[in-house]
């Protein structure tokens, strides 16, 4: 009996360590790709062996004492009690003071290094939480449109390397406001964590929290979002892709163009449906959606100027890959079949209609 019980905890814990292992994380803050990410792990590491120390230190003591004074056959009476020593209780009171204190110094000291004001170069964006994707607005005088509109993208947040960024993030998609129809999201908590990149940070309705950092390299980095926020919360995921400054100059030269007409006919007659209302009075992409360049301007929805582009890699809350024309087709077919709970409305689209719209979407690079 004892022996099966051991050997089921022995199991447990074995199916818990294995649980931790994965052959490619992209998400783990022990790999920092970026020097807040890097500062974060500095003060982690320390800390985790302070922990280690105490806990060894704590527990073995109590283990220690369990074996030596255990109740053994042939002594059954008590061991001599004691009670009170006034010098071990002063000792374990100021040591942990004492532990904690010197922890204090570093962690207080990133806190506020972190919190400093951004560089005068530095990028800013506004992050904003819906549900359940990211929006980012680029706020820099020279980030705008042609149309003197700041830069809008979804899903996959795009920066040079090398430059810190100054992200201002919002619970965002507004309240339902009377006189805003685009306005008809929810404002909950959300979190922003990019686990290479920087630590965690709240996204709270009604106040404009901030992250400080940079990327060394160019490259791709995955987060998601990391406070409970509704049904499909885990699947409120995003990337940071980093460019080289070369690609990053191009990239933004193109963002400021809006999307162009098509010549090819599906597509064309894809843009049709998407900038006027369907038949049946079943709704209007324009209803939600922008795309530069055009009529379409409302804010509910992701920003789709540039949705085929190769830095816009995966949509929805990248639980897709752009490139995936299946899943573009099951997601306009249905959104809520493929993510339960998804704002974005079932239109009744006929097949036709999904191919023309695909069409049209894959012209906007
Ligand atoms: Cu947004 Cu969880």
């Amino acid at each position: 009996m004892r022996n099966k019980a051991l050997s089921v905890l022995g199991l447990l814990a074995l199916m818990l360590v294995l649980a931790a292992c994965a052959p490619n994380a992209t998400q783990s803050s022990l790999d920092p790709a970026g020097p807040t990410a890097q500062a974060e792990k500095d003060l982690f590491v320390p800390v985790f062996w302070t922990a280690v120390a105490v806990f060894v230190i704590v527990e073995g003591g109590i283990v220690l004492i369990a074996v030596k004074y255990r109740r053994k056959k042939g002594r059954d009476r008590m061991p001599p009690q004691m009670h009170g020593n006034t010098r071990l209780e002063i000792g374990w009171t100021i040591l942990p003071a004492v532990v904690l204190a010197v922890v204090m110094v570093p962690t207080v000291g990133l806190i506020w290094d972190l919190a400093r004001a951004p560089a005068p170069d530095a990028l800013h964006v506004t992050v904003k939480g819906y549900q359940w994707w990211w929006g980012y607005q680029y706020t820099d005088q020279d980030m705008v449109t042609s149309a003197d509109k700041p830069l809008e993208v979804a899903d996959v947040l795009v920066i040079p390397e090398d430059r810190e960024v100054y992200l201002s993030l919002e619970s965002d998609g507004g309240l339902i406001v009377n006189d805003d129809p685009y306005k008809t999201d929810y404002q909950v908590i959300h979190s922003f964590w990019a686990p290479r990149l920087f630590g965690k940070q709240d996204v709270v309705p009604g106040r404009t929290n901030h992250i400080l950092f940079s990327a060394d390299e160019p490259g791709v980095y995955t987060g998601q979002c990391a406070e409970f926020c509704g049904l499909e919360h885990a699947r409120m995921k995003f990337r940071i892709e980093v460019l080289s400054a070369a690609d990053w100059a191009a990239w933004v030269a193109n963002e400021k163009l809006g999307g162009a007409d098509s010549a090819d006919a599906l597509a064309a007659k894809g843009q049709e449906l998407f900038m006027n209302p369907l038949s049946d009075g079943r709704g209007s992409c324009t209803a939600c959606h922008a795309i530069g360049g055009t009529d379409a301007g409302a804010i509910a929805g992701p920003n789709l100027t540039h949705f085929a582009a190769d830095t816009h890699s995966c949509f929805a809350g990248c639980n897709w890959e752009t490139s995936d024309i299946e899943a573009l087709k099951a997601w306009l077919r249905d959104p809520e079949a493929v993510k339960l709970g998804a704002k974005m409305p079932n239109y009744q689209l006929t097949d036709d209609e999904i191919d023309a719209l695909v069409a049209y979407l894959y012209t906007l690079k």
